[in-house]
């Protein structure tokens, strides 16, 4: 059962602006439009790739996404939404995958084999969009309170990011510092790589 601060969270964030890397990404899909949003949250990713014609897979880890999400989007069958995490997720063949803010919060333990189930499912030429939460960000912090949210948190800095990306083309890669308040009015520096990269056209890597 979601904590009174998650339900706040995706009361603050479903009809959120959609960011650009994600508007940016889109435009370099091709005709296939298949996507997966890991970690969908509330679903504003989900209601904008619906609009722009994609097939939409939507896992999260919270009963209380996706049974938001469920209701939301109930009459439409090109969306298609399970509870899971990063690593029990099936992942579909898909040409997008968006990681807005999610993998944040992956179990470091469990990163290496979601990022190759990510790889692996995008198509030649498929598209990544996501964000890495960087050293400077406050929930990297010591004194940062883990129990309100999601109890894991994986920290990148930027040459940890640019090395995962070795097998795609990087599009768009940009640092984020800023400070200010979350959606519920406390406090925030933000550290943020977000990144937009292309499958390089290789073989699968499954078992290289
Ligand atoms: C900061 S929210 C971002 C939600 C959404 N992507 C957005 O941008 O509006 C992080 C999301 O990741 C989900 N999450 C946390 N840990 C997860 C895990 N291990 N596997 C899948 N989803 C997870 C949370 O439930 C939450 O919905």
């Amino acid at each position: 059962m979601a904590g009174q601060e998650i339900k706040e969270y995706f009361n603050a964030t479903e009809n959120r602006e959609i960011r650009s890397d994600l508007t940016f990404a889109v435009n370099h899909v091709g005709d296939l439009k298949i996507a997966i949003d890991c970690g969908c949250g509330a679903g504003a990713d989900i209601q904008y790739l619906s609009a722009m014609g994609f097939k939409v897979y939507g896992f999260d880890i919270e009963d209380e996404s996706i049974s938001r999400c469920k209701n939301r989007f109930k009459n439409n069958q090109d969306i298609v939404l399970s509870q899971a995490g990063f690593n029990s997720f099936e992942y579909p063949r898909a040409s997008l995958v968006v990681a807005d803010a999610s993998l944040f919060f992956c179990p470091k333990i469990d990163f290496e084999s979601a990022w190759r189930s990510i790889y692996e499912c995008l198509y030649p030429k498929g598209i990544f969009c996501g964000s890495f939460l960087g050293p400077d960000d406050t929930m990297a912090g010591l004194e940062y309170d883990k129990s309100a949210f999601w109890p894991d948190i994986l920290i990148f800095d930027e040459k940890e990011v640019r090395e995962i990306f070795k097998d795609y083309e990087i599009f768009r890669f940009i640092e984020h510092k800023s400070s200010g308040k979350t959606p519920q009015g406390i406090a925030h520096d933000w550290h943020i790589f977000s990144v937009v990269a292309k499958k390089l056209n290789n073989s699968c890597k499954k078992n290289a």
